[in-house]
């Protein structure tokens, strides 16, 4: 346990670093260094593709695309917490307020003709204000995201949702939650 632990995440040279099976993200002061195995290099043009797409249209809930160099890719951090840890201890106002953000993001990547394809928890960072209170979410990990055409909105968001299981995640939470 406490081996991987140590193999998941570490100190180095002062940046906190994570390493997953594909790949690893390294956090610096104001961007991340997410680094791709090199049998992922279909899943790193991906990335950089769409998040060159979504930072050249200032779409506002992705993280900016800084460059890519080698199987890396130099991206904006994004300060706030995943929904994994944010879930638990949301009230139900906050809840349907992050439902329905995630509905609408959801629906204004479509419109750019992007499909996220990958929304769980663990992609989705609530966002706070100075006065830390939630004010937007924003999407991780464009490495499936695929390009859709003339689509249904609410019906490709649907889709999004339920792939995943978020919205009957974010429903259990939400019936719980005070
Ligand atoms: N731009 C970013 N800002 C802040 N944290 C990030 C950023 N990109 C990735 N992370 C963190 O690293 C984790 C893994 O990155 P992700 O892009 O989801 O890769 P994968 O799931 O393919 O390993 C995320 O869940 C998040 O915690
Ligand atoms: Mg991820």
């Amino acid at each position: 346990m406490f081996v991987s632990f140590f193999n998941n995440q570490f100190q180095n040279n002062s940046k906190l670093s994570f390493q997953g099976k594909d790949g690893s993200v390294k956090y610096l002061e104001n961007s991340v260094v997410k680094s791709f195995h090199p049998e992922r290099e279909q899943e790193f043009k991906t990335e950089r593709d769409f998040l060159t797409l979504l930072t050249n249209a200032k779409f506002p809930n992705s993280p900016k695309f800084i460059k890519a160099e080698g199987n890396s890719i130099t991206m904006e951090k994004i300060f706030g917490q995943n929904l994994l840890d944010f879930l638990p201890a949301a009230t139900k106002e906050q809840i349907l307020w992050v439902k329905e953000q995630i509905l609408k993001t959801a629906n204004n990547l479509a419109k750019l003709g992007v499909f996220h394809n990958d929304l769980n928890r663990a992609n989705i960072i609530v966002v706070n204000d100075t006065k830390n209170a939630p004010c937007k979410v924003v999407f991780l990990d464009f490495a499936d995201a695929r390009k859709v055409k003339s689509i249904d909105t609410a019906q490709l968001a649907d889709d999004m949702m339920y792939k995943k299981h978020l919205t009957p995640i974010l429903d259990c939470f939400l019936s719980k939650a005070k």
